[in-house]
């Protein structure tokens, strides 16, 4: 599907955005590891989490798909089977990654593949801390999906994390649930943390002490039910139409803000941006706001260091923020945009560039200079729901209009997206 999108003025309203990629995979996953029923509001229903339910439908596991909710009948942690067919994770680096710590540790052995992008992204930074623990992983593609896991016993190691990765984490995480021993994990920069407060919530002995995460095994989890909040990450391109954009002013109600997930924030406030987070409040474990944003006068700033895993996501759609602002603004430390579901520097850098403006590309991030006048253009998501989104933000500001290519790639995370940018 191509998408064609004009330049707008004065979006205004309030609006609810679609949960959290990351805590709806992990809720069906846990669930299903977890004694009893979970009940799930607020489920990312994007392409991604469907294929997170698919694979455990596949091993076993209950899971009725409602209109407001998904219940997952969990059969406790040694309640999987072994599948009939291969589990297709779709275009899923967290279903894959996630689900190899717990595969690993099965007394089955499976087969684990996705599509043209999956079989791109790099699965050793899983593989290798797995077979440490004495996992039995093989790639017949030099590291890539697809990937036979035959189930082992497993041990626990202690791992310092060579990349801040929370989807590495959290297999290391799981895999620990089944491992003989008390599992260290070192992480020198924090990523997101979901797997660590979801399992607790459903049962887990994870601890946290300055970047030394250490998991004792426990003898059952037990299902809770759950509430989703909005995906921050979805929400970030609201914030940076809401800035950009003359004349807007956006609530955007019940967003996740977890910490270690809101360098989006403080990055657009560091620029200047009319950002406000409303009515902050917890559930199960996780923060909840409203997030306001009004437009505002831009300036140039660099992303470097901690701040970068805390959005990581949101980078190529600040890139978009960047242009508008005054000044130079510069990304460092950012090499992980290489290898996410497209390469996120390359693809935005040519991109943006069919509308006339400059993002130079660096080894690890890139060179934005700001000011500068966008043009409508025809550009390609590259298949990467993340570039279509932010394509769809830099035509709200472009003179004329864009046309998106292969624009429907946006259900992976956020199938209702153009009809909500519509709607303001
Ligand atoms: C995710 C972690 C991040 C993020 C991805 C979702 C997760 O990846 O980019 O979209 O749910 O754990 P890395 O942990 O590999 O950086």
């Amino acid at each position: 599907m191509d998408k064609i999108i004009s330049s707008k003025t004065g979006l205004k309203g309030k609006i609810k955005i679609p949960g959290d990629k990351s805590i709806s995979h992990r809720a069906v996953m846990f669930g299903s590891l977890a004694k009893g029923d979970t009940e799930i509001t607020g489920f990312l229903k994007g392409d991604d989490c469907m294929s997170t339910i698919s694979c455990f439908k596949k091993l076993g596991i209950d899971i009725e798909v409602e209109d407001d909710k998904v219940i997952v009948h969990g059969k406790g942690l040694h309640g999987l089977k072994a599948p009939d067919e291969l589990l297709d994770v779709g275009n899923s680096g967290t279903t894959i990654r996630l689900i190899s710590g717990i595969l690993a540790a099965q007394n089955f052995d499976c087969t684990l593949n996705g599509d043209a992008s999956i079989q791109k992204r790099p699965m050793k930074r899983v593989i290798n801390p797995l077979s440490q623990m004495g996992a039995d992983i093989e790639s017949t593609n030099d590291g890539y999906a697809p990937l036979a896991i035959h189930g082992r016993k497993l041990k626990a190691i202690e791992y310092t994390m060579p990349v801040a990765s929370a989807q590495v984490k959290s297999s290391v995480l799981l895999a620990s649930l089944f491992a003989e021993g008390v599992t260290v994990i070192n992480e020198p920069v924090a990523s997101r943390d979901h797997t660590e407060i979801m399992l607790n919530y459903f049962g887990a002995d994870i601890k946290n002490n300055n970047g030394v995460i250490t998991s004792r095994p426990v003898e059952e989890l037990y299902g809770r039910n759950l509430e989703v909040p909005g995906d921050i990450s979805s929400a970030a391109f609201f914030m940076v139409a809401g800035l950009v954009v003359p004349d807007s002013h956006i609530i955007i109600e019940n967003v996740g803000i977890n910490p270690t997930r809101t360098g989006i924030i403080d990055a657009l406030k560091a620029m200047g941006g009319y950002v406000e987070i409303i009515n902050p409040r917890e559930s199960g474990g996780e923060l909840v706001g409203d997030i306001e944003v009004k437009t505002s006068k831009l300036k140039a700033t660099t992303l470097e260091g901690s701040i970068i895993p805390r959005m990581i996501d949101e980078i190529p759609v600040f890139a978009v923020a960047a242009l508008c602002a005054e000044g130079t603004t510069v990304v460092k430390d950012a090499t992980e945009l290489k290898v996410k579901e497209s390469n996120r520097i390359a693809a935005m850098s040519e991109e943006l560039g069919k509308m006339g403006v400059t993002i130079k590309e660096t080894e690890d991030g890139m060179i934005i200079e700001g000011n500068q006048k966008l043009k409508g253009g025809t550009v390609y998501s590259h298949l990467d729901h993340r570039v279509a989104m932010s394509c769809a933000i830099a035509a709200l500001i472009a003179d004329g209009d864009t046309v998106i290519t292969n624009a429907d790639c946006v259900g992976i995370s956020f199938p209702n997206f153009y009809e909500l940018l519509e709607n303001l």
